[in-house]
């Protein structure tokens, strides 16, 4: 019986503008993702028959309602092959953070199943299999410097923005994204992120106007909600961060570095017993 190790990386936002509410529910987003070096570790091995997940953390479910679980129950629907299969995950990636940590495990799921019992599904296939599952799932199928469209499926590949310096930090309480958009009121945003100014600072490889320029319209009701998101991003910027946002729905919060000396200073500096940190870069 097959097996295979997959790393399920984590993103942030650089940018995060909602369009409007769509009749089925969801939203029209507009927003650039980057995809950073933290990841979680997908196992998969191929079993008589079942769908089995194991993980090492509390804070994710191992049933039906595991995002992971219906990736695979969607491949087994969908292409009728007689196998089960054990997802066991290493859980590195916050839970319920705004850094679609589930979402990628998922894509891990697909991508990895589908070389294990040579389906053969080809991208657009594989992009629509993952909508699917979630939103965010077809960008992490895909990774890197990405403008996503649509409710986050629609994606436009950007140049590749590795090596930029990341702190990232988690409090230790997790946001449910369907709550913040429920509660977003797109009548009083006044403060949207100018995307186009984004991509282009990304193909000059500009990190300051990156960092200066991002803006993410969901803190308008993750923020309010916990003060203690604002207090990191002003610490960040003390600290020398170029920029800091909220990533997703939240709550993690990141800061931008120009240099990794700058970045390991800043982060020596930050720790503190109310959230978890991360060192990290973009990939
Ligand atoms: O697709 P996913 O399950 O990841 O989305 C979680 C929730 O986030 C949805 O149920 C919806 O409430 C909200 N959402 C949205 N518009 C999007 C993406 C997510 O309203 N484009």
């Amino acid at each position: 019986m097959g097996f295979i190790e997959l790393k399920a990386y984590a993103k942030i936002n650089l940018s995060l503008d909602v369009l409007c509410k769509r009749p089925d529910g969801y939203h029209d987003l507009k927003m650039v993702m980057q995809t950073i070096e933290l990841h979680d570790k997908v196992f998969l091995e191929a079993i008589p028959k079942g769908i089995e997940v194991l993980c090492n953390s509390k804070w994710v479910p191992c049933g039906e309602e595991n995002i992971a679980h219906k990736a695979a129950s969607l491949l087994f629907n969908e292409y009728k092959f007689k196998s089960g299969i054990r997802i066991k995950i290493e859980k590195n990636i916050p839970v319920a953070a705004g850094l679609a940590g589930g979402s990628s495990d998922a894509a891990s799921v697909l991508k990895g199943m589908n070389d294990l019992f040579n389906l053969g599904i080809n991208k657009a296939t594989m992009t629509a299999l993952g909508k699917q599952v979630g939103a965010d799932v077809p960008y992490c199928i895909k990774g890197g410097t990405a403008l996503a469209e649509g409710i986050g499926d629609i994606l436009t590949e950007l140049p590749l923005l590795d090596g930029i310096n990341v702190i990232l930090i988690k409090p230790r309480f997790g946001v449910s994204t369907p709550w913040v958009f429920k509660n977003l009121d797109l009548s009083k945003i006044t403060d949207r992120p100018d995307n186009e100014l984004i991509i282009n600072a990304i193909k000059e490889k500009n990190i300051e106007n990156i960092a200066c320029n991002m803006k993410n319209v969901l803190e308008t009701v993750t923020i309010p909600k916990y003060g203690m998101l604002e207090e990191i991003k002003t610490k960040l910027i003390k600290l020398g961060a170029l920029g800091s946002m909220m990533s997703g729905s939240g709550p993690s919060v990141f800061g931008i570095f120009a240099d990794k000396s700058s970045a390991e200073s800043a982060f020596r500096a930050i720790k503190s017993n109310k959230w978890d940190s991360f060192l990290t870069h973009t990939v």
